[in-house]
């Protein structure tokens, strides 16, 4: 009698678990706000994406991570691995604090000839990062199995500072003309270049700043490649990308990029040092980081970015976790009249979460008319092509409801594309939240157009094939899910309008 209880017990307790165990995985990824298709940790913190590097198939996707809270505090590095960098899968944390520091940003790199003499003449990743304790130092990790786990040098710290206590964020990358190893790395109001034949042993050589660019908060989270210019192999120019800590160009923590040439000291700017080139006209793009030993074909870079901004980034509405990536992108240099600039255009892969596709073509829209009254959705890509007429401004309203809305708008008499977030949903946690942003945008032969990303907390758009680009967080109610295409004082005309929606891309 007994024995038979206690089994009932147990197929009770199975019952539970299973079914438990079930719901748990149904809402897995379904919290308020939570991003479907967007890189978020599981809980707790995030912020800058780290040592980004492509290896044996594996695109690895490390992080700044405190994972005993939703706010900054004493930082490691998360881990993350996905094949194709849209869907993810996580992994154990890769580098925890140690007696030289917590582990701020860095990069990693493939050292596919042993330089480090870490590898037994194989090749594996090697991690450069910043110990920050009083001071900040550069510390190097290296991993022997794939990514899976990290033994730090004992050598640490193999570089430090005698005069700066902002001393951080080491990007390294393989310069073949010179075959050195160079590192960038962000020193207050300027960069600083050094190299190393094998990563242990770095060697000053240069710095770039102060007093060039938007300098609004410390520099940080420095990026340094070589891009076509429009495709062209046999022209190329070199990228500084450097973040600064405030008063960017929407508002609190932005990115900014500079372009000239690299001949492995020295970085010698094209454009006179008052010249702001910004990467992103959203408050939500920082931090950066393109893929190390992953170019595309046509010789262009991969990379993303924390979807976030410091002036809210620790109080933003989330549950469980704070913090998510932009969607990867792909970074190329294109010549407009005013110059060489940088664009970036959604990944490629990102196509296989659509599913529900339909496809509207020439269409005028009138301020009557809603031709999107019947579409609705809280994860969707639009693609539209617009041939301007007499419409004074047009666009979408999205993530709609009653009393919510996100405008998408093209301002015709004068020429700008702005996101407005004022009404989009929760706007009440912090006081810069509650914007319009706004960036010039020529149209091209009268035609202009629009890649727009909705998730469930964000939406970044594309505007004339990444010319443009906004990416902004909004908080809108779950239920917010009208779209809307508008047109003010006149008409325009469609010529093609793409919507898909975009399926989750997280299973337990
Ligand atoms: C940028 C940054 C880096 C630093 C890290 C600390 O967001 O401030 O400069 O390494 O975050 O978490």
């Amino acid at each position: 009698m007994q024995k038979k209880f206690k089994h009932a017990i147990s197929l009770m307790t199975v019952l539970v678990i299973g079914v438990t165990g079930c719901a748990k995985e149904d809402n897995y990824y379904k919290e308020k706000y939570r991003p479907q298709y967007h890189f978020s940790p599981e809980e707790k913190w995030m912020n800058d994406p780290n040592g980004m590097v492509y290896y044996e198939g594996k695109y690895h996707l490390f992080y700044q991570h405190n994972p005993e809270d939703t706010i900054w505090g004493p930082m490691h590095w998360g881990h993350a691995i996905s094949t194709d960098m849209v869907t993810w899968k996580h992994l154990p944390i890769a580098l925890e604090p140690d007696d030289l520091g917590t582990i701020f940003s860095g990069s990693a790199v493939i050292d596919h000839n042993n330089s480090s003499g870490f590898f037994d003449n194989g090749s594996g990743i090697v991690a450069i990062y910043t110990n920050h304790k009083e001071g900040q130092t550069q510390s190097i990790a290296f991993s022997k199995d794939s990514g899976k786990t990290f033994d730090k040098y004992e050598g640490n710290p193999v570089l430090k500072s005698d005069y700066s206590i902002d001393f951080r964020d080491p990007k390294v990358f393989w310069h073949e003309e010179t075959q050195k190893w160079v590192m960038v790395l962000a020193v207050g109001d300027r960069v600083e270049f050094y190299n190393s034949s094998d990563l242990k042993n770095w060697q000053y050589l240069s710095k770039f700043g102060p007093y060039v660019g938007a300098r609004g908060g410390v520099w940080e989270c420095p990026e340094l490649f070589e891009l076509p210019v429009d495709g062209d192999m046999s022209k190329m120019k070199w990228v500084l990308k450097v973040d600064l800590g405030d008063r960017a160009v929407a508002g609190g923590s932005g990115g900014q990029y500079f372009i000239g040439h690299f001949d492995g000291t020295e970085f010698i700017n094209d454009n006179p040092k008052n010249t702001v080139l910004w990467l992103d006209y959203g408050a939500d793009f920082y931090a950066s980081q393109s893929w190390s030993n992953a170019k595309a074909t046509d010789g262009s870079y991969y990379w993303l970015a924390w979807m976030n901004n410091w002036k809210y980034a620790n109080v933003i509405p989330t549950g469980v976790w704070r913090g998510q990536m932009s969607i990867p992108r792909k970074v190329s240099l294109k010549s407009f009249p005013e110059g060489i600039r940088l664009v970036q255009t959604p990944v490629e892969e990102l196509k296989s979460l659509r599913y529900g596709s339909k496809t509207i073509k020439d269409e005028t829209i009138t301020p009557e008319k809603n031709i999107l009254k019947k579409y609705s959705g809280d994860s969707y890509e639009i693609i539209a092509e617009f041939e301007l007429g007499t419409a004074e401004e047009f666009g979408f309203k999205l993530r709609k409801s009653d009393s919510e809305e996100t405008v998408v708008s093209y301002n015709t008499k004068l020429k700008n594309i702005s996101v407005n977030r004022a009404n989009s949903g929760n706007v009440s946690f912090n006081e810069n939240f509650k914007r319009k942003f706004t960036a010039e945008l020529n149209p091209l032969d009268n035609k202009v157009k629009m890649h727009i990303f909705i998730d469930a907390s964000s939406i970044e758009l594309f505007a004339n094939d990444g010319e443009v680009v906004m990416t902004n967080l909004i908080f809108p109610d779950p239920n917010s899910k009208d779209l809307e295409l508008f047109s003010i004082g006149g008409d325009v005309r469609v010529e093609k309008l793409e919507f898909h929606k975009l399926r989750s891309s997280w299973k337990k």
